[in-house]
């Protein structure tokens, strides 16, 4: 075969090749073919970071398409973000591993392509891991460093066009800049063609390597045990379980402390869906439980119960934690792709798409007897806040007010904000207020929910699924509900009551659209404090 039939094949087999056993794939014929030569284009980009819905404060990739975190590992005083990638367009394909690096969790360094899909193999990058291997158990290491290992998804093609899937490693040996991949890839096979997102830690109890992977359509993952990362031996089963409304994808397996308390540790099983999530579409659940040796076994929730939900907005997959923090620090860490599966290849940005969630810690709590999964944004991001406003008492009595007259408007923001929703029926907020959109964060009294309306937030045709209404049950704690916004030009993340409840959303309004609103309906609610914070752009 020719080097040109050997790409256009490749090309057409990606453009009808079904991912994730729904489509990844963009509707219309994609206008890019793989290109040796561009596969760092984008370290040459010229971008300002001022186009329409560019964020400011969360990672984007300087142009073209990107997905799912991937490996996501602290090493050497650098945070890696690594993500799922294409070199040459701004829709899904030709994934790859991208590459960007932060000291501070805050600034992002864009690299080159880490790991660039293979043209020979049409062998696409899909999702993994990433671990440090400080005892160069793989035998991959060498000199003083210890080699950082990635663990991910080979998705091949064939020559008729049939897909399979399996486990592959690829090693650096210089911090994480360039990749080899292993020889003897791949390293974990099984009978399914939709096997994937293999995540990686090292089991202190078990002095061994752990991998979670997900079984897609059997709504399952599995367990494997490694001494090297490269021989995997199997253990176990979970699931179907929980949510199964659609298939499984990217678990992440970790131990947490409950209520700060590490001699009362619990397991979580996270593990996404697609489709079939609480707001529609894509999302995130968790399960709580032990881990026996060989086995996950849930306690939470159990076979009748409702499923644990990580987030309540339409924009947060995928998500899985920092391997490697460092025992000072102690936190689990992580952030999850702002986006969803519905609509994903069509939101209206140019030229890159999609970006991740700000960095979060996770936690798990005790609220009204019930063990729960709580996240945090890292204090890190702190250090963007400017311009501090705080309001105090401030009385809203069955009208909207807008905040602009004390100074609180804009598109890139964080705002706290108390409320003691008094006799009311219902108490909100419109953010990215403009003359004819807002978008609607409302707490109803009566149903104690909180609602998010996106339905009129700016350009919401692009896609008929997008212009939803979803919602989250919300009580307030001592009388008051706590509304923790971090609000950029295309999205709006809400962490309600310390971060019990979480909405992360995507909105795409006009950037002349900055005001902010609060309302009361059918009583009077009251503002105890509110402080606000112009957030600084992260890119100079
Ligand atoms: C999740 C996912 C993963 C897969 C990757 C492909 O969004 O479908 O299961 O590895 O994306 O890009």
């Amino acid at each position: 075969m020719t080097i040109n039939n050997k790409l256009s094949r490749s090309i057409c087999v990606i453009f009808f090749t079904v991912c994730a056993g729904v489509a990844c794939q963009p509707a219309d014929e994609p206008d890019y073919v793989f290109d040796e030569s561009l596969i760092n284009q984008h370290m040459d980009a010229e971008v300002t970071f001022q186009e329409r819905y560019r964020p400011q404060f969360h990672y984007t990739p300087l142009i073209n398409w990107m997905n799912d975190p991937n490996g996501l590992v602290y090493f050497d005083g650098q945070y890696h973000l690594f993500h799922q990638y294409n070199p040459f367009g701004n829709t899904w394909g030709f994934m790859s591993w991208g590459h960007a690096v932060s000291e501070d969790l805050v600034h992002w360094e864009h690299r080159p392509v880490a790991i660039p899909y293979g043209i020979e193999e049409d062998e696409a990058i899909f999702s993994g891991s990433a671990v440090v291997d400080h005892e160069n158990t793989s035998g991959f290491g060498g000199g003083d460093t210890p080699p950082m290992v990635a663990i991910y998804t080979s998705h091949y093609t064939r020559g008729d066009g049939t897909t399979w899937q399996a486990q592959s490693l690829a090693y650096s040996t210089d911090g994480g800049d360039t990749f080899t991949k292993y020889e003897g890839n791949p390293v974990l096979e099984y009978d399914d063609p939709d096997f994937r997102d293999p995540n990686v830690v090292w089991m202190e109890d078990m002095q061994q390597w752990l991998m979670v992977v997900a079984l897609p359509t059997q709504f399952k993952v599995q367990f494997y045990a490694s001494d090297n990362l490269i021989d995997w031996e199997y253990l176990s089963d979970f699931g179907p379980a929980g949510a199964i409304g659609g298939i499984w994808e990217c678990p992440d397996l970790f131990l947490l402390p409950v209520d700060g308390d590490p001699d009362n540790s619990k397991w979580v099983l996270h593990v996404d869906l697609n489709p079939g999530s609480v707001a529609g579409g894509s999302g995130s659940q968790y399960f709580i439980g032990e881990w026996n040796g060989t086995q996950f076994v849930p306690e939470k929730p159990t076979g009748g119960e409702e499923p644990l939900w990580v987030d309540y907005g339409t924009d947060y997959y995928a998500a899985i934690s920092w391997n490697n923090i460092p025992e000072e620090d102690g936190r689990r860490l992580w952030v999850g792709w702002m986006n969803n599966w519905d609509y994903a290849n069509e939101i209206p940005t140019d030229p890159w798409r999609s970006m991740q969630s700000i960095p979060r810690s996770i936690h798990l709590e005790t609220k009204d007897g019930e063990i729960q999964m709580v996240q945090r944004p890292v204090d890190e991001l702190q250090v963007l806040r400017n311009n501090h406003i705080q309001l105090q008492n401030r009385v809203v009595e069955d009208e909207q007010q807008t905040l602009a007259g004390d100074g609180i408007s804009g598109k890139a923001y964080e705002m706290v904000v108390d409320v003691d929703p008094g006799n009311a029926d219902r108490f909100g907020f419109t953010l990215h207020a403009g003359e004819n959109e807002e978008t609607i964060i409302e707490y109803d009294s009566a149903e104690e929910r909180v609602i998010f309306d996106r339905t009129n937030s700016g350009e919401v045709d692009f896609n008929d699924r997008f212009a939803n209404r979803f919602d989250a049950p919300v009580s307030p704690v001592d009388g008051v509900v706590r509304f923790h916004f971090f609000v950029d030009w295309s999205s709006v993340e809400l962490f309600i009551n310390d971060g019990s409840t979480v909405f992360s959303t995507r909105i795409f309004p006009d950037p002349a659209s900055e005001g902010i609103t609060v309302y009361s309906e059918g009583g009077e609610a009251e503002i105890l404090n509110l402080d606000f914070w112009e957030l600084s752009s992260i890119w100079n």
